[in-house]
This record gives C-alpha cells, sequence and structure tokens, in this order.
C-alpha cells in the first residue's frame, strides 16, 4: 500500500493507486466544488455523511449506506470549533486525517474526503448563527452544553451550501442532533434528505463513537453500563412507570465507581420534551448523558409502542 507522506492543501490527493478507488481528500470548498460539478455533470447524486474524523465502524456504516444511495459520497472531516463548549474538550478531540483517510479507502465507490480548514468553512468570521429549533435545542444535551446546537446548526448549513448533497446521513446515536437537523433544513429551506441510521454498538453494547478512542481499557469495559441500562429500561417499559424507570436507572448509575450520571431521561421523539407519564399514540426514547473519567458518552434507545 503506498505510504502517504504528505497531504497536500488545494488538491486532490489519490491514497491507491493499485487499487483504482477514487478516495481524494480536498482542502478548500472551490476545489472539491469544482470536482464535484464535473461528478455530477453525469447526473449523480452525492451523499453526505458529515463527520468531525477519528472514524471507526459506525462512520463506516453510513458512508456504505450513502455509496449504496448515490454515485458519489463526500466524507467531511471537520472539528467544528462553534459547537464546543469547552475549550479542552476541543483540544483533546482526535485528529486522525490520516488513518480516516485509509479506513474509508477499505471501501468500494467514489468518495471524497473534504477536510478545511476553519477559514475554508468560516471565512474570518468563526461565530454561531442563533437558531430557534422550536425547543428541540433546550433539551438534554442543549441543558448542558451551552451553544452546541447553533454550532451544529451553523456548520452544517456552511456545509450543505458547499456540498449541495441529494441525501445527507446521521446516526441515531445523536437523536437529538438528527431530529435538529431535520429541523435545520426547513428553516434553511436545503433541498436535501435527511437519513437517520442506527446506531453501531461494541460486542458489549457500548454505542460507537469517537470518544470511546479516549477511554481506558477499565473505562470501555464498564462503559457497557450505559447500554444494559437502557435495555432494562426498554424491558421494563411497558409494565412501570416514568418515575420508577428513572429511578431504576439513576440507581444502576449510583451502584457504579466506574460512570457519572449527567441525566437519564425518556422523552417523546418528536419534540424531545421530558416525559412525566406515558400518554398513548406518542412515541418515546430513553437518553443517557455520562462520564468515564472526564469522557462524556451518550446513548439513546427506542423504548415499545403503548
Ligand atoms: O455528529 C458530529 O460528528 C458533528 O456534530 C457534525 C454533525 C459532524 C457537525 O460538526
Amino acid at each position: 500500500m503506498r505510504k502517504i507522506t504528505k497531504i497536500y492543501a488545494d488538491c486532490a490527493l489519490y491514497l491507491n493507486f493499485a487499487r483504482f478507488l477514487s478516495i481524494m481528500i480536498y482542502h478548500q470548498q472551490e476545489s472539491l466544488r469544482s470536482q464535484l460539478d464535473s461528478l455530477t455533470q453525469k447526473k449523480r447524486s452525492i451523499g453526505f455523511v458529515p463527520t468531525m474524523g477519528a472514524l471507526h465502524k459506525g462512520h463506516l456504516s453510513l458512508v456504505e449506506k450513502a455509496l449504496e444511495e448515490n454515485g458519489v459520497v463526500v466524507v467531511s472531516i471537520f472539528v467544528n470549533p462553534t459547537q464546543f463548549d469547552n475549550a479542552s474538550d476541543l483540544k483533546k478531540y482526535p485528529r486522525t486525517l490520516e488513518a480516516d483517510a485509509k479506513l474509508l479507502q477499505t471501501l468500494k465507490g467514489t468518495i471524497l474526503i473534504y477536510a478545511p480548514d476553519v477559514e475554508d468553512l468560516y471565512g474570518n468570521q468563526v461565530v454561531s448563527k442563533s437558531y430557534n429549533f422550536g425547543g428541540l435545542e433546550h433539551a438534554m444535551e442543549g441543558k448542558y452544553r451551552s451553544g452546541h446546537f447553533d454550532g451544529v446548526g451553523t456548520v452544517l448549513n456552511l456545509l450543505f451550501r458547499v456540498i449541495r448533497p441529494t441525501r445527507a446521513y446521521f446516526g441515531e446515536k445523536d437523536f437529538q442532533q438528527l431530529q435538529i437537523v431535520r429541523r435545520l433544513v426547513e428553516i434553511e429551506k436545503l433541498p436535501v434528505s435527511i437519513v437517520g441510521c442506527s446506531i453501531l454498538r461494541e460486542s458489549h453494547g457500548l454505542a460507537m463513537s469517537s470518544r470511546n478512542q479516549r477511554l481506558t481499557k477499565l473505562q470501555f469495559e464498564k462503559a457497557d453500563l450505559i447500554y444494559h441500562t437502557l435495555k432494562k429500561v426498554q424491558k421494563l417499559f411497558p409494565k412501570k412507570s416514568i418515575a420508577q424507570l428513572q429511578q431504576i436507572a439513576e440507581e444502576a448509575f449510583r451502584e457504579s465507581p466506574h460512570l457519572e450520571l449527567e441525566y437519564f431521561e425518556i422523552a417523546n421523539i418528536q419534540n424531545l420534551k421530558t416525559a412525566q407519564r406515558k400518554r398513548k399514540g406518542n412515541e418515546y426514547r430513553a437518553f443517557v448523558a455520562a462520564y468515564a473519567g472526564e469522557i462524556r458518552l451518550i446513548d439513546n434507545m427506542e423504548l415499545p409502542k403503548i
């Protein structure tokens, strides 16, 4: 395999000539745009998978789905500063472009990587737009990560305008983000279909996440508590009240010295409002955010219909 020695700014880098895979890295939107324009002259649809890099199998499953459904796929790799409310979290976020490109190279199909620097995407105004997502932004993650969804909305709006995708793919691990993105494309009147994809899990149940790379072996092992608690709640949901389920989940975390619960919530999937009691016809999901040391993990699971 050809060794990647340098990633050139503003030019396409073919990573593996031998296998004729068309993986290219673009650092500038102009060159990405001109390549996309020439590819889509042949009326190929564009699938888009936005990421912050440190790719894992969960991301790859989104890219695979995008490749199945589109002629060309763009994967953006950009650690977006405006969605972090914690400078140390931003600094420590893994940046592994070469490894990411190698991983994407294992897939078949036309993939373009867009890995801009902050200026290429934001110009000299690295600020968030202020969005009203109809209240979705105030629930759960919104309560604990101030300005987070304004940052996510801002960067996705910029990326959608550069890439002009036919379809964009998001994992359900960030379910709140997925619902907010659906609202964002309505607000910004963007002609893109948003496709939600199921959560991929490690063999012991932990949801795949770029942050898992930062867990120690012990933290990784013990983090399966999140999955098992969600599974328990899912099983008990038809029989127990919301208050009882809340208690069961909180107790499970209280007993663990390895994880600190930030929130457990059962929420209506449409408006993400915390459910006080179950109502027939509504659909619910259970959501968790917890810390393993200083690593923040989130997960969620659908609950049976009532
Ligand atoms: O889910 C993520 O990785 C990020 O929030 C996204 C959608 C790439 C925007 O920066």
